[in-house]
């Protein structure tokens, strides 16, 4: 055997090339501004020697993705990571294929930097089997500042009336007054927002995270599901299947006054170079200024055989959680950090409010998980209330009241 180390054998272990190995991570960011944030991790991953094959599965929300992660796992041939969120990932760990994520988790110190309560999400028996990213926020906002200003003298609807008599008023002036997107997944969004804005934080979690049949069928879903269906005519001909981004674009530039969408949407406007204050104008949905739905996005590993993509795996989770990326990744995405201990000096106003709302619901109790993005039920029943909700905002005969009863009677089926 050669006893001497070639340079190049000698140099790739110094550089630590000797542990390089290849993640194949499976995704659905695939927008602007998606894409540029998870632009930041392929780069990190590529200076610490790794190869990294791009799985993109694009479609909004992530249903897509999900589905051929599925048919993936189920042939015996799994990506080494794939985005996940909520309870879906206690599914996949009772699959027994789930990586052990505790040695990067003890090192990088998880535990005492997490919420518990996001932490306990990422653990499977005690052991994290998946890294969080971020907290997404999904009551928000977004109108391009100039028709607010010429519209509504530029003054931030506080209520669902002084919303529509914006709405009115955008439309009049001849804009797009609701820019939406008619995909089942963002039917649900905007449902979740105005089911917390009109019942409130109390009531949605009733509702939404414990099921309760009292709050499922009261006069307050049916009239979320009223106020939900009002805004239809406040839309363009073009809505029916339009992407979330696409959608996006229309406030940005200033051909619809507001979309109701979680914070990736800000990634758009920073991928378009706008600025909060100046361009645009974030604000909770009516209703739940005081409280917080949220997401948090998340890789979860599979097991692997070799030891090079064990150790691509193991950095690739340290490197999820790690300082530097969640201050540049959450920057971009539109999200804030999942640890408290990152500045937001570079942060922009809309980010800095979320965090500090973010705190203050977690204390008051008003932080409440979203059902639409994956972090309330279980899948089919999520799957079960996605369609009553595109179903009633596709009928225009479906009364608010048929919706409430399908809305339950859908719900004890799937369960
Ligand atoms: C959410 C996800 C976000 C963003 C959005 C639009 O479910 O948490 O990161 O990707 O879908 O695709």
């Amino acid at each position: 055997m050669n006893k001497t180390l070639t340079a190049a054998t000698f140099a790739a272990l110094i550089s630590g090339q000797a542990h390089a190995g290849n993640v194949e991570v499976l995704h659905y960011w695939t927008s602007g501004g998606e894409a540029a944030a998870l632009a930041i991790l392929q780069k990190m991953m590529k200076d610490e020697g790794h190869s990294w094959t791009d799985f993109a599965v694009a479609g909004g929300g992530g249903e897509t993705a999900m589905t051929v992660l599925k048919s993936r796992a189920i042939s015996g041939n799994p990506p080494s990571a794939s985005m996940i969120a909520g309870p879906e990932i206690a599914q996949w760990g009772d699959l027994g294929v789930l990586a052990k994520l505790d040695e990067v988790a003890t090192s990088e110190g998880w535990d005492a930097l997490l919420p518990k309560a996001v932490a306990d999400i990422h653990k499977y028996q005690g052991s994290y089997v998946a890294a969080p990213v971020n907290v997404h926020r999904i009551n928000w906002m977004w109108m391009n500042k100039s028709i607010l200003d010429q519209v509504n003298g530029g003054q931030v609807p506080q209520s669902w009336d002084e919303f529509f008599a914006f709405m009115d008023k955008a439309k009049q002036a001849g804009f797009i007054a609701f820019a939406h997107g008619g995909q089942d997944w963002q039917d649900a969004t905007v449902f979740e927002q105005v089911a917390l804005g009109v019942g409130g934080d109390d009531w949605y979690r009733q509702a939404f995270v414990e099921l309760d049949k009292q709050a499922l069928s009261s006069d307050t879903m049916t009239q979320a599901f009223a106020t939900f269906k009002k805004l239809k005519s406040y839309m363009d001909p073009g809505m029916p299947g339009r992407d979330w981004n696409l959608t996006t674009a229309m406030v940005i530039d200033g051909k619809a006054a507001v979309q109701i969408m979680g914070d990736w949407a800000k990634g758009e406007f920073a991928a378009a170079g706008k600025q909060p204050g100046k361009d645009y104008v974030c604000a909770t949905v009516p209703g739940t200024q005081n409280a917080f739905n949220f997401n948090v996005d998340a890789f979860m590993m599979f097991a692997q055989k070799s030891k090079e993509a064990q150790a691509a795996q193991q950095d690739l989770s340290r490197l999820l959680v790690s300082k530097e990326f969640q201050e540049e990744f959450n920057l971009k995405k539109g999200s804030i950090p999942v640890r408290p201990d990152v500045s937001l000096a570079r942060y922009d106003s809309c980010a800095k409010q979320s965090m500090s709302d973010f705190q203050a619901s977690a204390k008051s109790g008003s932080l409440v998980p979203s059902f639409a993005h994956a972090m309330a039920m279980e899948p089919a029943v999520s799957g079960a209330v996605y369609d009553v909700v595109t179903n009633f905002f596709n009928d225009n005969d479906m009364t608010a009241d048929a919706a409430t009863s399908r809305l339950v009677s859908a719900i004890e089926l799937a369960q």
